[in-house]
């Protein structure tokens, strides 16, 4: 399957791509974890990149789609692929049709996880990260058994420096101007499907299967 997960900062796209993929035995890419990745090692990209998440807007299409067409090109993604947070743009979006139409795939499905502004911005501001396995929680919602330590691997949680309200709001505005048209190009070549992601975790996962035609328990 060739998958796309759309939705807005904080939907929980993350979360679901991560189970998701456990289930479908595809690669998970994400453009952010790429991004922060490269900022972590100190890349010549991760330096270019930088100050965009910082601030909370998008990198430069020309980085983003270099980024994806490298790895959409690799031996493991002939199998399928669950793209998280790309594309974001109409751009990109574009972009990322020619480049399957290169490499002789199509896309499966567009998974559209929906939530109302308030529910993203508690979420994303009481998000906490795994700083060595990526793992994702959350302060009230999937609280780590220690205080500070992932239930995984025990490498100790941080915050995400765009998890700030200041730059999650930039990022929600972002969202709306450059990433929400999205939905109704995908809607208009039949492969939208719009989930509830204001549901609890394992109800969003259950409905993303329903979605691809799966049946999960
Ligand atoms: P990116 O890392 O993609 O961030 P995002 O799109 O803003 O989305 P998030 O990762 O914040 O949210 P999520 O939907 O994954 O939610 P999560 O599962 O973690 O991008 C970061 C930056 O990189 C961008 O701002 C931009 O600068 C750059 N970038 C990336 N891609 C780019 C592109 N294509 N072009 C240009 N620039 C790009 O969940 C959030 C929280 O909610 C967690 O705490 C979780 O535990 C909790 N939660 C999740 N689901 C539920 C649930 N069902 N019930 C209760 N709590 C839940
Ligand atoms: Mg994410
Ligand atoms: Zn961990």
């Amino acid at each position: 399957m060739q998958l796309v997960l759309l939705g807005p900062p904080g939907a929980g796209k993350g979360t679901q791509a991560d189970a998701l993929v456990k289930k479908l035995f595809i690669p998970h890419i994400s453009t952010g974890e790429i991004f922060r990745a490269a900022i972590s090692m100190g890349t010549a990209m991760g330096k270019e990149a930088k100050s965009y998440l910082d601030e909370g807007k998008l990198v430069p299409d020309e980085i983003t789609v270099g980024i994806i067409k490298d790895r959409l090109s690799q031996a493991d993604c002939r199998a399928g692929f669950l793209l998280d947070g790309f594309p974001r743009t109409l751009q990109q979006a574009k972009a990322l049709d020619v480049l399957l139409k290169e490499l002789e795939l199509q896309l499966t499905k567009t998974l559209n996880i929906e939530a109302p502004p308030d529910l993203l911005i508690v979420r994303l501001t009481g998000r906490r990260m795994c700083s060595k396995c990526g793992a994702i929680y959350h302060l009230l919602y999937n609280a780590p058994q220690n205080e500070g330590f992932c239930d995984v691997c025990g490498g100790s949680l941080y915050q995400r420096s765009d998890d700030s309200e200041e730059t999650v709001r930039r990022r929600l505005d972002v969202y709306k101007e450059q990433t929400e048209p999205l939905i109704e190009y995908y809607f208009a070549q039949g492969l939208l499907a719009r989930v509830n992601g204001a549901l609890p975790m394992n109800e969003v996962l259950l409905a993303l299967g329903q979605a691809l035609g799966q049946k999960w328990n």
